[in-house]
């Protein structure tokens, strides 16, 4: 099914089920160091403790998790106050002891889940380049920039490509993450590959958004192990 044949409604039915498919550049900005984002985070309370939390290569390593993540009406009727994909960059960057940078876009995205599917469609089939509100981060400081991002219409948010037009991200290593309704990775690891050249790309990882809570330990597993390989 096309996009322009699936409606929002596609989504909505598919519930838990597959999904098919739903700023000026100043001064660098300051990234988040890893405790502060970790605070942020909506805790994951029904988690056990990950059993591996850094590694030694990992420390060697300087690691940005930059990452897209809207809350509001989530899903028909329910409403995040943290986004399923901010939840689980928390993960990462508690793990890998790495900054953060929030794409937060200018204009904020309607909250209504109606209202957001259709403005994503639109800016997809416009290309657009939703402008970003806060200076985006001196990628220089990093040797390994992970981006994360949820499947909006099987892609990443357009907003997500104002960042990557951004921002010179050749020579790091790139990890893509995202949490989904049933698209898993999406479009997103082909996406970043088109988008950035002269980068290495490391398989990435694809959480459920609604049950992002019960994949910590996977989570920062993947994560870990990635670092350390
Ligand atoms: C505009 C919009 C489009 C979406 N399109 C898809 C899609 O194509 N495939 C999918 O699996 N989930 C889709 N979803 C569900 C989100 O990817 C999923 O809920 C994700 O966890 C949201 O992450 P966030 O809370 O960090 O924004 C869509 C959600 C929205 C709001």
């Amino acid at each position: 099914m096309s996009k322009l044949t699936m409606t929002r409604r596609a989504f909505v039915a598919a519930g838990s089920l597959l999904l098919a498919g739903c700023g000026a550049k100043e001064e660098p900005a300051q990234t988040q160091p890893a405790e502060e984002a970790a605070a942020e985070q909506k805790p994951a309370e029904d988690a056990p403790a990950a059993e591996a939390t850094s590694t030694g290569s990992a420390k060697d390593k300087r690691i940005l998790v930059a990452f897209y993540s809207r809350a509001d009406e989530n899903y028909p009727g329910e409403w995040l106050e943290v986004g399923h994909t901010k939840v689980m960059a928390g993960y990462i960057a508690e793990a890998l002891g790495a900054d953060t940078y929030e794409i937060v876009p200018v204009e904020p995205y309607p909250e209504g889940y109606d209202d957001c599917c259709d403005q994503a469609l639109e800016e997809q089939r416009n290309d657009a380049r939703p402008a970003i509100a806060e200076a985006l981060p001196d990628v220089s400081a990093y040797d390994v920039v992970f981006i994360g991002c949820p499947i909006w219409w099987g892609d990443e948010p357009m907003i997500v490509r104002t960042f990557l037009d951004g921002v010179d991200l050749s020579g790091k290593t790139i990890v893509p993450f995202t949490t989904h309704g049933g698209s898993g990775l999406g479009n997103v690891p082909a996406n970043l590959q088109a988008a950035i050249s002269g980068a290495q790309f490391l398989d990435g990882l694809a959480v459920t958004g609604t049950s992002v809570d019960d994949f910590h330990d996977e989570v920062v597993n993947w994560a870990t192990g990635l670092m350390s390989a």
